[in-house]
C-alpha cells in the first residue's frame, strides 16, 4: 500500500505533458482484438488499466508487449473468447471486450461487471443492441455468455441514453459484422471519435463519429496499424484545477482545448487567465478564485462528470457560492466528506452539491475512494496548509501517469511513500 504525502501552499509553475487519454486506450486496446495485423498505439499512457487491458489481451491469446508508452499488440493468435473473472473484477471498463471479442470470434464470456465506486453500474443497453445485432445472451450465475453462430448483421440502433461505453461496444461489433450498422443517440465523447478514428485507420468504414448518428459499413477484415492515443481531456482538466487553487501558472503540453469547451469557460469564472492553442493550454490563476455559475455534469459536449470532482476541489477556495449538479452517475460524491475533512464546506443532497468558498483548506490523513475523486484529495492537499496524507492511491493510479512526478516538476512538494 502507497499514499502521497503533500506538503501545500506551494504554487504549480511551469510545464506538464498531459498523457495519453485512458479511456480512448482502453477502446483501442479493445479493438485490437479485431486486427489481423500488428496494431501500434503510441501515446498509451503507462496506467494499471491498462496493463490490465495487455493481460486481457494475454488472456484471450493475444501477443502483446508494451515499452515506452507504445504498446505493440498482434491478436492474429486469438483463440479464447473468455475474460476471466479475475481480469474483469481489475477493470469494471473491461466490458468494452464484450463487443470487439464477440465482433472476432462469434463468441464470448465473461463475468457480469456489477457495481463500481461509482454506484451501480448497468450494462442494459449495451446488452439489448449486441442482441439486436443477433447476438444470444444469457446470463448464469454473474456470467454473461454470448453467441451469434451466424455471425453478427448490422441493425438500427437507438440508445436511450447516449453511453459512451455501449456505443463502443456497438462500433466495436459492428465493424466487422454483415451490413450497415446505425448508431443514433450515440455518445459523441472525443473518444469514441478516437475510436472510429483508429478503427477507419485498420480498415474499417466508420463515418460519423463525434455526432449523435454513427453509420457502420462492415468490412471483411481489419489490417493493422500505427496509431497515436490522443491525449487525456480529464487529466489536462485536473492540472488545471491544480493551477487554480495553487495560485498557480502552467503550460499543459499535448493538451486539446476543443475536447474541454465546457471546462475553460468555468477556470475563467474562477478567475483564471486561460489561452487555449490546437494542442496545448496556458492557465494563470493571479487573482483570488471566485464561485462559478451552477455546473451540470452532461454528456459531451457538456461538462464531463469526470471532471466534476477534481474542478469541485478547486471550488472550495472560491470565494462565494458554487452549485454543482451530478448528472450522469448516482455516487459521485465520495471524495466531498473527505473534502470536509481537510476544511472545505461543502453539503449535498441528491445530485446536488453545494460549495461555500472558504479562505483555507488545512492539511489531513484522506482516503481516495475512487479515481477522480481520490485526484481531487491530491489537489486539495496542493491547496492546503500543512501536511496532507491521500491513502488508497492505487485508484488514482489507474488514470494518471505518475501524478506526483508532474506535480513535483511543476514545484509542488509531495512524495509518494510505503504505508
Ligand atoms: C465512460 C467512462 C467514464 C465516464 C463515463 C461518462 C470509460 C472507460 N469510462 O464510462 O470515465 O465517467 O463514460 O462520461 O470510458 N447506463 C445505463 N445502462 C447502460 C449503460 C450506461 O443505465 O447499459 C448509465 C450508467 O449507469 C451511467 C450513465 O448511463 O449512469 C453513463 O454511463 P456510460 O456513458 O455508459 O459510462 P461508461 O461507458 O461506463
Amino acid at each position: 500500500m502507497q499514499r502521497l504525502v503533500i506538503r501545500g501552499e506551494k504554487r504549480l509553475c511551469g510545464e506538464i505533458a498531459v498523457q495519453g487519454a485512458k479511456n480512448s486506450a482502453l477502446a483501442l486496446l479493445a479493438g485490437c482484438t479485431l486486427c489481423s495485423g500488428e496494431v501500434r498505439l503510441k501515446n498509451c499512457p503507462a496506467l494499471s488499466d491498462v496493463f490490465a487491458a495487455c493481460r486481457i489481451l494475454n488472456r484471450l491469446g493475444c501477443k502483446s508487449r508494451y515499452k515506452d508508452h507504445c504498446a505493440v499488440i498482434d491478436a492474429r493468435g486469438m483463440c479464447e473468447c473468455a475474460v476471466p473473472e479475475e481480469l474483469m473484477r481489475e477493470m469494471r471498463s473491461s466490458i468494452v471486450f464484450l463487443g470487439a471479442v464477440l465482433g472476432r470470434k462469434g463468441e464470448c464470456e465473461l463475468s457480469f461487471p456489477g457495481g463500481c465506486e461509482l454506484g451501480p453500474r448497468p450494462i442494459d443497453m449495451h446488452l439489448s443492441a449486441l442482441r439486436q445485432m443477433g447476438a444470444r445472451i444469457t446470463e448464469e450465475y454473474g456470467v454473461l455468455c454470448c453467441e451469434c453462430p451466424t455471425g453478427l448483421r448490422g441493425a438500427k440502433i437507438s440508445l436511450g441514453f447516449p453511453s459512451v461505453g455501449a456505443t463502443e461496444n456497438i462500433m466495436l461489433a459492428a465493424v466487422l459484422a454483415k451490413g450497415e450498422t446505425v448508431i443514433t443517440n450515440a455518445a459523441r465523447e472525443p473518444e469514441i471519435t478516437d475510436l472510429g478514428d483508429f478503427l477507419n485507420c485498420c480498415g474499417a468504414r466508420v463515418s460519423g463519429h463525434g455526432t449523435s448518428s454513427i453509420v457502420i459499413s462492415g468490412v471483411e477484415r481489419l489490417h493493422g496499424c500505427e496509431y497515436e492515443v490522443m491525449p487525456d481531456r480529464i487529466v489536462a482538466a485536473t492540472y488545471m484545477a491544480g493551477a487554480a487553487i495553487t495560485g498557480g501558472e502552467l503550460e499543459l503540453k499535448n493538451a486539446r482545448a476543443g475536447d474541454l469547451e465546457a471546462v475553460v469557460p468555468v477556470f475563467e469564472q474562477m478567475g483564471c487567465r486561460v489561452y487555449t492553442y490546437d494542442d496545448r493550454i496556458y492557465i494563470n490563476s493571479k487573482k483570488p478564485l471566485r464561485a462559478v455559475k451552477t455546473i451540470r455534469t452532461m454528456p459531451y459536449p457538456g461538462f464531463p462528470t469526470d471532471a466534476q470532482a477534481v474542478v469541485m476541489a478547486a471550488l472550495t477556495k472560491a470565494k462565494g457560492t458554487s452549485v454543482v449538479v451530478e448528472n450522469i452517475f448516482c455516487s459521485r460524491y465520495r471524495h466531498v466528506d473527505e473534502l470536509v475533512r481537510m476544511g472545505a464546506d461543502i453539503k449535498t443532497e441528491g445530485k446536488v452539491a453545494v460549495i461555500e468558498g472558504v479562505k483555507k483548506l488545512y492539511g489531513a490523513r484522506v482516503r481516495a475512494c475512487e479515481l477522480r475523486g481520490g485526484a481531487a484529495l491530491v489537489l486539495a492537499g496542493l491547496g492546503a496548509q500543512g501536511e496532507t496524507e491521500v491513502e488508497n492511491i492505487c485508484y488514482i493510479d489507474r488514470g494518471y501517469e505518475n501524478i506526483e512526478k508532474h506535480l513535483r516538476l511543476a514545484g509542488a512538494d509531495i512524495t509518494r511513500v510505503m504505508c
